[in-house]
């Protein structure tokens, strides 16, 4: 009925996730309120790694990409579901380290790590980190010789896909700030520079190539052209490559019209793919990485707003305005990203009406969706915004000094704060006279 398995209506006629009413949940916390519902978390993860068993033998991870999602008790889930962990920047190192995350089972992407992060992740024997160019090679070589360590990397490339268009394109993705490109020899290049340095041992490969993808076509062909390169590189080099990292970008439903692909569908054709391109080249199967973030965090979550003021606009359109927007969720002003909302006092009732819902930052473009249909709305009554567990909260921001929501987290019904809603002390802590 709704995008998510973890969503219900009660007796009442309230929403619920997790099996809660969420109409309580934003009495007890207030709003706006993030709720998300960790056994929905753990089934993803669940799904995810027994795919991995089922299709290629465990010969793989699944790592968390989680950009999508970041704090401690994200992570501990990760940590306990034996996943591995994409951090991106040192922050998200940090919120790992702060939970014990096993630092073999990390992975540090990004294209411009600083010399901070690069010697933070090398202290802490971070199992993969992923080197995205040869700026980057070579100061990591270096740092790792000066405090006499040997860090594992993997190489990011361009697999040269863009999956973003309908029918995806084969070529043309040279033009991206990420990774090295393969057609220029570059990518083959670095991996004899690595080589022949002290400081760096190279594991294998990694792509990504996009977001929010419901094919399963420019996954394989991903895999494809990895393979064929890291047979490449065995050829030209004798190096026999171990990793192959294929990323994350597996599409969630946001509306009821969307059709994503069942996990498992999604590692049997790839692990299909991956045997058969390495049968092709007499090249021994690696270990796989696949490293979902949006499809672990997203669905399990929901953010509830009180209605305050409503515009009716006779023959333009009504603006329901709730208190947030762009500030906890800003992926419809950024990305015209749509979303499911209803009134979560009213979740029984048909949706009779269209509005646009609007944020309370002061700016036109701050809104959470246009045009959506919703039950008959009134001043006071609690919305939710469905599928918002990933890229919100991570995305949030302080324009205009808005404290950030808490993060109510359900295990089993249980519910418990994760993230502290931010005081007018936390907007004011570090602003110096
Ligand atoms: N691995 C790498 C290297 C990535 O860059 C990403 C996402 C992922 C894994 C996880 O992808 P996922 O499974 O979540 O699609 N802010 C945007 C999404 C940006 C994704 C960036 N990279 C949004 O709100 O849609």
């Amino acid at each position: 009925m709704f995008v998510s398995d973890c969503l219900g209506v009660n007796s009442l006629g309230h929403l619920t996730i997790g099996g809660r009413d969420t109409v309580e949940l934003a009495q007890t916390y207030g709003t706006p309120l993030y709720v998300m519902d960790e056994n929905e978390i753990r089934r993803a993860c669940e799904s995810y790694r027994e795919s991995i068993n089922k299709y290629y033998s465990g010969r793989g991870l699944v790592t968390y990409a989680s950009k999508a999602f970041c704090c401690k008790a994200v992570c501990k889930v990760a940590m306990e579901e034996q996943l591995g962990l994409d951090v991106v920047s040192i922050g998200e190192l940090y919120t790992a380290q702060s939970v014990g995350f096993p630092a073999e089972r990390i992975f540090f992407h990004g294209n411009n790590k600083t010399v901070q992060e690069l010697q933070a992740a090398i202290e802490y024997g971070v199992g993969q980190i992923v080197v995205d160019n040869l700026t980057e090679l070579e100061l990591l070589n270096q740092l790792a010789v000066s405090q006499g360590k040997m860090a594992k990397i993997l190489f990011r490339i361009k697999p040269g896909i863009d999956a973003h268009t309908h029918d995806f394109v084969r070529t043309g993705q040279i033009d991206s700030k990420f990774g090295f490109a393969l057609e220029t020899g570059e990518a083959m290049q670095a991996v004899k520079e690595a080589a022949g340095m002290k400081g760096v041992h190279l594991l294998g490969m990694h792509c990504h190539i996009g977001s929010q993808i419901f094919d399963i076509e420019p996954f394989e062909h991903a895999a494809e052209v990895m393979i064929s390169f890291m047979a490449d590189v065995k050829a030209e080099t004798g190096l026999e490559l171990e990793m192959l990292d294929l990323g994350g970008g597996f599409g969630i439903k946001y509306l009821p019209e969307h059709d994503p692909v069942a996990y498992d569908q999604y590692m049997q054709r790839v692990s299909e793919t991956v045997k058969k391109a390495c049968a092709a080249r007499s090249f021994k199967t690696p270990f796989i990485v696949i490293e979902p973030g949006r499809s672990i965090a997203g669905p399990a979550g929901i953010t509830l707003y009180t209605v305050g003021a409503i515009k009716e606009i006779p023959n333009v359109r009504t603006y329901v305005s709730i208190d947030g927007g762009m500030g906890d969720n800003p992926r419809y002003a950024l990305y015209k990203s749509e979303y499911e909302a209803l009134v979560a006092n009213k979740a029984s009732q048909p949706k009779t009406h269209t509005v646009t819902i609007a944020g309370k930052c002061c700016e036109s473009g701050d809104l959470i969706g246009e045009n959506m249909p919703l039950q008959d709305v009134r001043v006071g009554d609690i919305i939710a915004v469905l599928a918002t567990g990933a890229y919100n909260y991570s995305m949030a921001s302080n324009y205009n000094r808005i404290p950030k929501p808490p993060v109510v987290m359900l295990k089993d019904g249980e519910a418990r704060v994760v993230v502290k809603r931010e005081t007018l002390e936390d907007i004011v802590r570090n602003d110096m006279l």
